[in-house]
């Protein structure tokens, strides 16, 4: 049976293992014990459940986020910032080759509402999406209870700087953020600020590596600064990112700590282009016209560093921009 909710989101009645089933256009999601399900008019597909979630998890809390975000080689979404396509396999050769790709476009508040929905229902009290494997309980099984406090939690952008007085907070024990197991060694002092007489209260400073190391979310880019479209969005990572973004611009990765492997795709076909191991210092730019998926052996501090002008995408796809920002 098919139920409306006043959201305009399309579910049904709890499966025999307790999951609703969703509707979107011409896309259906189902889930079960260990998988779920995708189907559209040309094809069908199969996820686990762990990653799926964890890949519609950062799709709705980074609204979207810059250009494509891949759930893996054949789902996904393209932000059109008011409208965004939900697909499967438009960028992925074979299918596309085959004519069995199929694209819908939505306005973002329907997809967001149906993904919130989808993430809230199929989501058990033992699971958190954001944390890292070791850090979190099964997403498998029957359905059991929900963990609305863990797919809700607030992301972190700061209008101006973290700790900046109204801002967005440093983290502490006392605030709910311990040091993660792999950042006992951080150096958590903070830097003490004398400002110049008349400047009181408009120089801020704050510890960067103690900040993150009491992150307790894992391949969630934050923004911590904001100079014009500068923003600065540095993350935590381990074990692997759920999503496999295509970018929309350049992006510039800087390695605070530690080690993550990237494999660096064709955007749009998914052909191979690099591979890149980046160790503490290390500074790359990705390319705009590419997608990428890290993975990290231990918890590691990288810093994204994203240009978040609405102009950018029209700029590069008009060639006005170009797709590499540094030619060697
Ligand atoms: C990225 O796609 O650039 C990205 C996403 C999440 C992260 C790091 C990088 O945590
Ligand atoms: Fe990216």
């Amino acid at each position: 049976m098919s139920v409306q909710t006043v959201s305009g989101v399309k579910a049904t009645e709890p499966n025999e293992h307790g999951y609703r089933s969703f509707s979107l256009g011409e896309f259906t999601f189902r889930r079960d014990e260990y998988f779920v399900y995708v189907k559209w008019p040309t094809g069908r597909h199969v996820l686990s459940a762990d990653g799926f979630l964890r890949a519609l998890q950062r799709d709705v809390a980074w609204e979207f986020f810059y250009g494509t975000v891949n759930f893996d080689g054949v789902v996904g979404t393209v932000n059109h910032y008011g409208t965004v396509d939900l697909f499967a396999g438009r960028y992925n050769d074979a299918y596309r080759k085959a004519e069995l790709d199929h694209v819908e476009n939505f306005p973002t508040p329907v997809i967001k509402a149906t993904f919130n929905a989808m993430l809230d229902d199929w989501t058990n009290s033992t699971f958190d999406p954001f944390a890292s494997p070791h850090e979190t309980g099964s997403a498998f099984g029957p359905k059991a209870g929900n963990n609305r406090a863990a797919v809700t939690r607030r992301r972190v952008t700061a209008k101006r700087m973290v700790a900046v007085p109204g801002d967005e907070a440093l983290r502490s024990d006392a605030n709910g953020f311990p040091i993660n197991r792999h950042f006992v060694d951080v150096e958590q002092d903070e830097p003490k600020v004398i400002a110049e007489p008349g400047f009181e209260g408009q120089v801020s400073a704050f510890n960067l590596f103690a900040y993150l190391s009491r992150s307790n979310v894992t391949w969630n880019p934050s923004v911590v600064s904001v100079c014009k479209n500068s923003l600065y969005c540095p993350t935590t990572e381990e074990y692997i990112l759920p999503i496999i973004h295509g970018n929309d611009r350049v992006e510039w990765f800087v390695q605070l700590s530690d080690e993550i492997y990237w494999d660096v795709e064709d955007r749009d076909t998914g052909a191979v282009r690099a591979k890149v191991v980046m160790r503490p210092g290390d500074v790359a730019a990705m390319p705009a016209d590419i997608r990428h998926q890290g993975y990290s052996p231990k918890r590691a501090m990288l810093l994204v560093w994203e240009n978040g002008s609405p102009d950018i995408p029209a700029l590069i796809a008009s060639g006005k921009a170009p797709t590499n920002p540094v030619n060697f």
